[in-house]
């Protein structure tokens, strides 16, 4: 049997999951760790590049991310879940790719130029920042892995770290690094329930895989639907409605949408009743994972964080020993060969 594909995919902790992680890397990822030999890291070091002040309220995330992926379905025993400030070797390494990036190449990043713009960082911007794609190429290289999961936000990323490996093979004379692959996930992101951008904790427009039920109900009331669909006789429209975009996403029955998306452009399909559709859809969707959810104990989630860590350890161990052989700065080896 061919050995299965390591592929690589991770989050920064930065709250619980939404829908929109759910529909688009939360389902792939259930899904791959059959196909392939899945790594999911939480990038605890990289949300400290935003949350330095608050390392506590990163921990507590990094906890309740890794709830989230049980709770869904990941599957401790067939995908490594690690903890990405437990693993050493991302850190040396980051430090050895240092060399080979310069200022202006992360400044043009097109992901971390976006997020300078948003947060008005300008000369206030600290290096550990701008720095996190080459800590990024770190977690990318260290378990030798050939695709990365994710969105399109993270194409940049894939395409500086290949540039740091092909740099590194060329001056260190060495094909030990291995350029990776994107793995796009395929569903595209999930808008808001404002309709306005995409789901996000920030935006305060999501719908989390651990909100109550009343909450849930409340965010599907609240959702944009169509201004101009006034009485319930109106015609309506579909496009740009969020609560058709939601039902898109999440009916697993196209024909029946379709049949609600006739009436409703129609005229005489009222939004309450649309509304309650789509709610009993999430809640018998969410239920589960809600409840899964409430039955992880913090014990457990360390210990599955200690298992997958340890695995990743191992792994990235052996490949910053490649990389320090290859650099030539193995001091301790050459002493033990030589004594
Ligand atoms: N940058 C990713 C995000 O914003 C998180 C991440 C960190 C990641 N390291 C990674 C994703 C390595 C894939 C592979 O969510």
């Amino acid at each position: 049997m061919e050995a299965k594909k390591l592929i690589l995919t991770g989050d920064r902790p930065t709250g619980n999951l939404h829908l929109g992680h759910y529909v688009g890397v939360l389902k792939s990822r259930v899904e791959q760790q059959h196909t392939h030999n899945q790594y999911i890291l939480v990038a605890d070091v990289q949300a400290l590049t935003d949350y330095y002040e608050m390392p506590q309220l990163v921990v507590e995330n990094s906890l309740e991310v890794v709830k989230d992926y049980l709770a869904v379905g990941i599957d401790p025993q067939i995908s490594t879940i690690l903890i990405q400030s437990q693993i050493p070797a991302i850190a040396e390494l980051t430090i050895y790719y240092m060399n080979l990036v310069s200022v202006s190449r992360l400044e043009r990043n097109p992901t971390v130029k976006n997020e300078i713009l948003q947060k008005g960082l300008g000369k206030t911007l600290p290096v550990g920042f701008l720095n996190y794609p080459v800590s990024q190429a770190a977690d990318i290289t260290a378990f030798g892995g050939e695709l990365v999961s994710g969105g399109e936000d993270q194409i940049p990323m894939i395409e500086q770290t290949n540039e740091i490996v092909r740099k590194f093979n060329r001056i260190y004379n060495t094909n030990c690094l291995k350029e990776a692959s994107i793995h796009l996930s395929k569903v595209p992101r999930l808008v808001g329930i404002d309709g306005k951008a995409k789901a996000s904790k920030s935006m305060n427009n999501a719908i989390f895989l651990s909100d109550p039920p009343e909450v849930i109900r409340e965010k599907v009331f609240a959702m944009f639907t169509d201004p101009d669909h006034i009485k319930v006789s109106d015609p309506g429209k579909v496009d740009g409605n969020v609560v058709f975009t939601y039902l898109d996403a999440f009916c697993d029955d196209p024909d029946e949408v379709n049949s609600l998306k006739s009436q409703y452009l129609k005229g005489g399909l009222g939004d309450t009743t649309l509304k309650s559709y789509l709610n009993d859809i999430l809640q018998k969707m969410l239920q589960p994972i809600r409840e899964k959810r409430r039955l992880l104990t913090r014990e457990y989630i360390l210990d599955v964080c200690y298992d997958g860590t340890s695995r990743a350890r191992v792994v990235s161990g052996g490949i910053l020993n490649n990389v320090r052989n290859a650099i030539g700065i193995n001091f301790f080896d050459k002493i033990e060969k030589h004594s």
